[in-house]
């Protein structure tokens, strides 16, 4: 078959609803895209940790503190898992942490807000995780094998540390009035860059039309964001606990909660580096690989001496 005979079997196959596994034929621009959307993923697992890593020494109590431990090595879990099912479309792990570490790759706009008190670590769970929930739920059907099997896993992870960040919320809404309104303020700080989290509306993003034609994405960033809208609102009233966004309305029609005007000159300004945290997580991270490098080695040296 030539080049386009190839696609036309390709694209027929994704009509079909088949998965497609790292060796079957596929086209250099689904390879592309996938490596983009996967990398970015697994660098937003890496990355993800160090706003949570910043509370567990000051966790309230040694409950807390474990869950937030075992919430934080999930994500480092997700990473790798990511980091490997990234790798069977011929990229090396080297060269995708070379371009985090160098600033040339991205990963998502909510890890550069700074978590500032331990309410953030229930608003993290409740609304960062929530999200990741309705986006990997549709990743997990997406067209390409290791990407979906991963989200598998990955979603029953997701769905343990949502809860613990709702149990965290719940407990201070519940609270004194001084717990309640550290809680206010955290839903106030994270609300809207969660809503950035889905990328921008359908209209302006890029990619979104081939990943769909392709179904790597089978919803798009504006219909998981209204979702996540309409699985959160009654979640924030069932605490008492106000949303920051006075438009919220809900139509009667449509089921639909219809929110406001999202700022997204902030969100392009975060994904251009410019966020509060941006560097601080970028140093953070190529610090902690540059302690590592004694580990690398020490395992690099044991296989070479053992598997000659
Ligand atoms: N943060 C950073 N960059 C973003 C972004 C965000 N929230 N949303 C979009 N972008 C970037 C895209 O990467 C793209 O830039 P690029 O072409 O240079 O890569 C550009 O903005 C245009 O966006 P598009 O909508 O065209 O891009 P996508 O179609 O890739 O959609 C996405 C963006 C929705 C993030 C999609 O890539 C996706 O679903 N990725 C997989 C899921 C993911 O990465 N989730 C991140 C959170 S992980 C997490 O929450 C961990 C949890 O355990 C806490």
């Amino acid at each position: 078959m030539n080049e386009e005979q190839k696609l036309a079997d390709f694209e027929a196959r994704i009509e079909r609803g088949e998965i497609i596994e790292p060796k079957d034929w596929m086209p250099e621009r689904y390879r592309r895209q996938l490596i983009r959307m996967m990398s970015q993923h697994a660098h937003s697992e890496y990355v993800g940790m160090l706003p949570e890593g910043n509370w567990i020494t000051r966790a309230p109590s040694l409950r807390r503190k474990m869950v937030l431990l075992a919430k934080v090595q999930d994500e480092a879990g997700h990473g790798l898992y990511i980091y490997s099912a990234t790798e069977t479309l011929g990229i090396d792990r080297k060269e995708l942490l070379d371009q985090l570490l160098n600033g040339t790759a991205k990963y998502s706009s909510i890890f550069n807000y700074p978590s500032l008190s331990w309410a953030d670590m229930g608003t993290i769970g409740w609304f960062v995780d929530g999200a990741a929930i309705v986006n990997q739920t549709m990743l997990a059907k997406s067209s390409y094998g290791p990407y979906a099997r991963a989200m598998i896993r990955i979603c029953k992870e997701e769905n343990f540390h949502k809860k613990q960040g709702y149990e965290i919320i719940t407990t201070l809404a519940n609270g004194t009035a001084e717990q309640k309104k550290m809680a206010q303020d955290a839903v106030n700080r994270w609300w809207w860059p969660s809503l950035m989290m889905f990328g921008p509306t359908d209209k302006e993003s890029p990619n979104s039309a081939e990943l769909m034609k392709w179904k790597v994405k089978i919803k798009s960033n504006d219909e998981l964001r209204q979702r996540f809208v309409d699985l959160t609102v009654p979640q924030a009233k069932a605490v008492n606990l106000t949303l920051p966004d006075p438009d919220l309305k809900l139509n009667e029609e449509t089921g639909h909660w219809e929110f406001g005007h999202i700022n997204w000159q902030e969100f392009y300004n975060v994904i251009k580096g410019n966020g509060p945290m941006n560097k601080e997580r970028l140093k953070a991270r190529n610090e902690a690989f540059e302690k590592g490098k004694w580990v690398r080695e020490a395992a690099l040296a044991y296989a070479k001496k053992h598997n000659n």
